[in-house]
């Protein structure tokens, strides 16, 4: 059998092998505790169950979704954008469906490069745009999230002939691994330079909503001049406890949004008609129950940066997403130090080099579990290092 050779220019995701490897442990009878997953124990409210169950139940919901008016969706998703973010976009022509974030985030890369194309991905970075650009036939040019730049892109240095060459930046704040936050000045500034070197601006924005102490992640899009330079990816998955479900969206510039749509109807044919219903109930449905949620995620949070500091180890205290960035003690590499550590204590944390070499030095610790288990495995991790 004679497969791509392109297969070769990518890693495969690394949740699935290590869920099982986790799953086998257990039957080993180890008490496990896993904190590498980005799909926590939370759970999606009461009123968006119930507008699933419904519409599934309905026999007359089971069509291709090309069978249904999509209207109703994207005027959710638009009033949801305004209400909430303070961004406008038309429903018509600037919002577009996705299959989850991670779906647009591989069709992105065939709606804007052509093979041999250059597209900018930080390092460390969410590792399938890296994935995405290479299965399309594209070229990363990596760009570093400094820790003395509070792990923010910093345009002034990429080099002026690296972005006239690239087409494309994905943007990822609130970042997924450093969980990285920015203010109004980074975007502006952001905007300016996609504006001057010809760059399409993709904002990965799934955790603006799981956010801490009164701060307010901004959308990309609501800065002046956004629209003119990109779109933003965001979903269902970790605003609504809905990871499950692959809803996505993606909204802002008319030109990809059409590109994207082109794409899609030859891809998916649409988004299953019980979970547009599900996801309007969401949008349109009551909300104050996220500031409970990201209540519980801000205390796990607080025991995980106290914890960490106490063994005397470098730890922002994220004011977003509900991800730990944690410096490693010398002497090991971050891929030796998660494995041994699952090995002599039952816990997973990830490797920060799994995000790109400049992740090395560090875990990610995913604040998923209740907690106590958080509590538990901190207590771990102190007899592990002491
Ligand atoms: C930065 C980032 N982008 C995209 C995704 C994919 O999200 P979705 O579940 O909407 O596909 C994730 C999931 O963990 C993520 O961390």
């Amino acid at each position: 059998m004679r497969t791509a050779d392109k297969l070769n220019n990518f890693k495969a995701y690394l949740g699935p092998a290590m869920n099982q490897k986790l799953a086998l442990m257990r039957t080993e009878g180890r008490d496990v505790i896993n904190l590498g997953l980005g799909d926590p124990d939370v759970t999606p409210p009461e009123h968006q169950l119930k507008a699933l169950a419904e519409a599934v139940s309905d026999p007359d919901n089971h069509h291709y979704p090309s069978a249904y008016p999509i209207k109703p969706f994207y005027d959710a998703i638009a009033n949801w954008y305004k209400h909430r973010h303070g961004v406008e976009v038309d429903p018509e022509t600037e919002v577009i469906y996705c299959l989850g974030a991670a779906e647009a985030l591989f069709q992105i890369h065939n709606c804007l490069l052509d093979p041999g194309d250059t597209a900018l991905v930080s390092d460390p970075a969410y590792p399938s745009y890296e994935a995405g650009v290479k299965i399309t036939g594209g070229m990363v040019e990596f760009y570093p999230l400094l820790k003395e730049n509070n792990f923010l892109p910093d345009v002034d240095n990429i080099p002026a002939d690296v972005a006239r060459k690239a087409k494309m930046i994905w943007i990822n704040i609130p970042n997924n691994p450093t969980t990285a936050t920015a203010d109004d000045g980074f975007f502006i500034k952001l905007i300016a330079w996609a504006k001057e070197f010809d760059v399409v601006v993709v904002s990965d924005n799934p955790y603006m909503d799981i956010c801490f102490d009164g701060y307010k992640p901004p959308s990309f899009l609501k800065f002046p001049g956004a629209k003119e330079v990109g779109v933003e990816l965001n979903s269902m998955s970790k605003s609504f406890n809905a990871c499950g479900w692959r809803v996505g969206m993606l909204l802002g510039n008319k030109e990809i949004i059409s590109g994207m749509a082109k794409i899609k109807s030859q891809v998916d044919r649409g988004l299953y008609y019980p979970l547009q219903v599900a996801t309007i109930a969401a949008l349109t449905g009551p909300v104050d129950w996220m500031e409970e949620r990201n209540k519980s995620f801000a205390e796990r949070r607080d025991v995980v940066v106290k914890a960490w500091k106490k063994m005397g180890l470098e730890m922002m205290t994220p004011r977003a997403t509900f991800y730990c960035w944690g410096k490693i003690p010398d002497g090991y590499t971050s891929k030796e130090f998660c494995l041994k550590f699952l090995d002599e204590s039952n816990v997973w944390v990830i490797p920060g080099s799994t995000y790109g070499e400049g992740g090395e030095g560090y875990v990610r610790i995913s604040n998923a579990q209740p907690v106590e288990r958080i509590a538990e495995a901190m207590e771990r991790m102190r007899r592990f290092i002491s």
